[in-house]
């Protein structure tokens, strides 16, 4: 397998959880791009967003991606939002299998109940359904693999995962 393994998904879809244990079952780094942020901003991506701005929040966001996509092939956890710029989109497609893990509006409310780490789900439910929709087609736009989260183990995903690429790669 060449280049990078991305995980796509909603918040709460598992991108970190399931990035780590793909990351051991394919002897690849994990590369994960909120935690890059908040890294080399000094700041919480909460901080971000409440004092800069969420568009400075995505130029941060685009610069780890433009830095991780030319690193030795890895398993990259992105953030939920990194698809909406179309650079990234095109980036994410040129260098890596792209993952889409899918969730839904509710399991994501289900699952994370600490809102104040994620700015964008302090909105209520109408705004982050509506967030859903928008967000969801560009996931499907550029996944070459979906896999269902909802019910589903993060190992169960995982191992979905290797299968999948298996199956490309043979
Ligand atoms: C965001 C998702 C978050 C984080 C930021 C914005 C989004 O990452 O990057 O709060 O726009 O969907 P997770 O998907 O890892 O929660």
């Amino acid at each position: 397998m060449s280049g990078h393994v991305y995980l796509i998904g909603f918040m709460g879809s598992g991108k970190s959880t399931v990035g780590a244990i793909l990351s051991e079952r394919l002897g690849l780094p994990l590369i994960d791009m909120d935690e890059r942020v908040q890294r080399e901003s000094g700041m919480t991506i909460a901080e971000i967003f409440a004092l800069d701005g969420e568009r400075r929040f995505r130029q941060l966001e685009s610069a780890v991606l433009t830095a991780a996509a030319a690193e030795s092939p890895s398993v990259v956890a992105c953030g939920g939002g990194v698809v909406l710029d179309p650079i990234n989109r095109r980036r994410l497609c040129a260098t890596g299998i792209v993952v889409y893990l899918h969730t839904t509006p509710e399991e994501t409310r289900r699952r994370i109940s600490d809102v104040a780490s994620r700015p964008l789900l302090a909105q209520g439910t109408e705004g982050v359904a509506e967030l859903f929709v928008v967000r969801e087609a560009l996931y499907e736009e550029i996944a070459d693999i979906t896999v269902e989260t909802v019910g589903a183990a993060p190992e169960d995903v995982a191992e979905q995962i290797v299968e999948a690429i298996g199956s490309r790669d043979g």
